[in-house]
């Protein structure tokens, strides 16, 4: 997509919301690649409440720490710098549209819930599947899949919300019925949010086309692997409450990029249900 021209078309309908500081500061410091772990540590620690959060998911079971870390240089030392800033970006993103309630049949805490699950799976795919990327940058790009349905109901509320329940009621993919009924959708406007916010070419890419399986590599690539996480995050989310475990089928074209074998994928769906279960303790 040509995000100049997306963002001409959106014609001020939407603010695009800035990275929040501390994440940009987080960044800098990593990007300059002359800062140390105790250097990252202090910004983050700098924003009390912040810190505390980001111990919390730390702490949750899907880092699998052997010991709780309670201090910000050691979360920093034991998670990487890669786990932190997500972490970070997590939280502070968090905080972005926690002022939003439901509209219609949009829940905002929910599709924040689904983002968060969705990270996790998709930081759980094998990394044979994903083509030299590594898996937190698969969890980066989970995150923020969706983060435009936010950005569009920031803006448009009930006009978006409307969209939102149209499309339940009638059973059509919220995509599709966001373009037909505003002319543009939340992979488009997360693209463009992605890529003001300094995200990597293939985060803003894979963001943009999760819902475009024609643009699925072969042998697998980032979009695939984010679109097989939201496939499975929704398979679970309906149908663990209602102890049913049903696997929807994967896409011929999802099947066709990642060709995930079937033994992966049940593993998958475990740790997915696993982590379902421990979604309140994952900071969600
Ligand atoms: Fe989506
Ligand atoms: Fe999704």
């Amino acid at each position: 997509m040509n995000t100049d021209a997306l963002a001409k078309r959106l014609g001020g309908k939407l603010s695009l919301p800035s990275l929040p500081e501390v994440v940009v500061r987080v960044q800098n410091l990593v990007k300059g690649g002359n800062s140390s772990m105790a250097e990252i540590g202090d910004a983050i620690a700098g924003d009390p409440p912040l810190a505390a959060r980001v111990l919390r998911i730390a702490n949750s079971s899907y880092y699998s720490l052997r010991s709780p870390v309670i201090e910000m240089h050691h979360a920093a030392a034991i998670l990487g710098l890669d786990a932190l800033t997500t972490v970070v970006m997590q939280v502070a993103v968090a905080d972005l549209f926690r002022h939003l309630g439901k509209g219609g049949m949009f829940n905002p805490r929910e599709l924040w819930t689904h983002s968060v699950l969705t990270a996790q799976i998709a930081g759980c795919i094998p990394v044979r599947y994903m083509k030299g990327y590594k898996p937190t940058e698969a969890h980066m790009v989970g995150l923020f899949h969706d983060i435009g349905k936010f950005v569009m109901f920031d803006s448009l509320r009930g006009e978006y919300a409307d969209a939102v329940t149209l499309a339940k009621k009638e059973g059509v993919p919220e995509h599709v019925k966001e373009t037909e009924m505003l002319g543009f959708n939340h992979a488009e406007v997360g693209e463009l949010v992605t890529k003001r916010w300094g995200l990597p070419q293939m985060a803003v890419k894979a963001v943009g086309n999760h819902h475009s399986p024609q643009k699925f590599k072969p042998g697998g690539d980032m979009t695939a692997v984010v679109a097989l996480a939201n496939h499975v995050a929704k398979d679970i989310a309906a149908t663990l409450p209602k102890r049913e475990s049903t696997h929807t089928p994967l896409d011929r074209e999802l099947k066709d990029s990642l060709e995930i074998a079937d033994d992966d994928l049940e593993k998958l769906y475990e740790r997915a249900g696993l982590l379902w279960m421990d979604r309140e303790g994952a900071g969600a």
